[in-house]
């Protein structure tokens, strides 16, 4: 069976756990996102990315949302150093990438570059207010860059739901065994609600699998931990999805809070996964009022199809509709919005942080009780 391409056309594999790394001196330290870029690159999940970002690439990201080449990628992927290491370190030298006493890579040293900032957050983030948790993040990050291409000579811990963990060229096989041409992946970082189940299964109608991914690396502060967000995705699969149809994985990438930008990166990231389909719903991958609520559909009208590879499913603003006594959108239901349930995150988190549940047609009584639980239970332990 012929699967999508990877981006670029090669599943990158920079895995090599035999490789010694003793002969090394210089040490480079990673901080969390690092340490998940550094896996993301060496497992192929970034490919055609072998490295962290040289000057050229970074600069043709930022600015025109392509690779110097001119494949189409809107995260830069950078490894930020301090001043006093990146003085340590040389052009053509080979570096280990250490994180917590623990080595986990080596990289060659091609570039040393010194990044500008506020046109980063400008072009990736459309704002330079620090407000914003990726441009928070960003500038908080040290100011030199590494760029080089990476061995991976360490996986990082699973400590939490590792049969999860699967590379793109696992979910590449699994999906040929269970014989799906056709798979539409969903990126989430949130509990699932009855419009996330409602998009996802309206584009399985038309694919023959689903690749639930939610995103279980670094989130900001006030997101659902990834732990409760699959335990409600485990009660969710048992209760009301059909077995052979969807497939549970995670994706270990850091959330940028980008928007449009981070949208694309996602869907091509999906892609090399070996999904054929992606979904982009109302403000993906946004936060406050940063971004327009299709802006992360509409960025990928920049691009043609054929570039971009994965087929890209837009989906408006999903509710439950009390007349139409169904999910709808304002494509296919015609009341007003006082007979539409919707409710923002903010209402939701404090209604499930006073032990109240939501309406069930907004979200799962099954799911709603474990988030309930979930959330006293972090109250507890952050003794309030
Ligand atoms: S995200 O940051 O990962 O995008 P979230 O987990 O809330 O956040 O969303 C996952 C996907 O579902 C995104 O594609 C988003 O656009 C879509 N989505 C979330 N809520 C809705 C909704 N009510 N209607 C339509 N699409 C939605």
């Amino acid at each position: 069976m012929i699967m999508i391409e990877p981006h670029g056309g090669l599943l990158i594999n920079r895995v090599n756990t035999e490789l010694t790394v003793d002969e090394y001196q210089q040490e480079v330290p990673l901080d969390s996102i690092s340490l998940s870029d550094l896996e993301l690159i060496a497992i192929g999940g970034y490919s055609p990315l072998t490295g962290f970002m040289g000057e050229e690439d970074y600069q043709a990201v930022v600015q025109t949302m392509r690779l110097k080449d001119g494949l189409p990628w809107s995260i830069p992927i950078t490894l930020p150093v301090e001043d006093e290491i990146a003085q340590h370190v040389e052009v053509g030298k080979k570096v280990k990438l250490v994180h917590d006493g623990n080595v986990y890579g080596v990289m060659t040293v091609e570039d040393i570059y010194e990044p500008d900032k506020q046109l980063e957050a400008e072009c990736v983030y459309q704002t330079t207010d620090r407000n914003h948790p990726g441009v928070k993040k960003l500038l908080e990050r040290p100011s030199v860059y590494l760029g080089g291409p990476i061995t991976m000579v360490r996986y990082p811990e699973k400590p939490k739901f590792k049969p999860f963990y699967l590379e793109p060229a696992e979910t590449r096989k699994t999906f040929e065994a269970l014989g799906w041409k056709t798979i539409v992946g969903f990126q989430t970082r949130n509990p699932v609600h009855r419009a996330h189940e409602y998009i996802q299964k309206t584009a399985l109608e038309s694919v023959d699998g689903l690749l639930l991914h939610p995103l279980v690396g670094e989130t900001k502060a006030g997101d659902i931990p990834s732990e409760l967000r699959m335990e409600c995705y485990r009660v969710l699969l048992e209760n009301y999805y059909p077995e052979n149809r969807v497939f549970l994985s995670v994706f270990p990438a850091a959330m940028r809070y980008a928007g449009p930008r981070e949208a694309i990166f996602h869907a091509l990231v999906r892609k090399n996964y070996g999904c054929t389909h992606f979904i982009v719903g109302r403000d993906h991958a946004g936060v406050g009022d940063y971004y327009g609520t299709y802006d992360a559909q509409e960025i990928f009208n920049h691009f043609s199809k054929e570039e971009i590879g994965i087929t890209i499913l837009r989906f408006e603003n999903s509710f439950y509709c009390s007349k139409c006594e169904s999910m709808g959108t304002a494509k296919t239901c015609p009341h007003g919005k006082e007979d539409h349930i919707a409710l923002s995150g903010t209402k939701v988190r404090a209604m499930l942080r006073e032990g109240q549940m939501p309406p069930k047609q907004f979200s799962r009584p099954e799911v709603a009780t474990i988030l309930i639980k979930g959330m006293s239970e972090s109250l507890m332990k952050a003794g309030r």
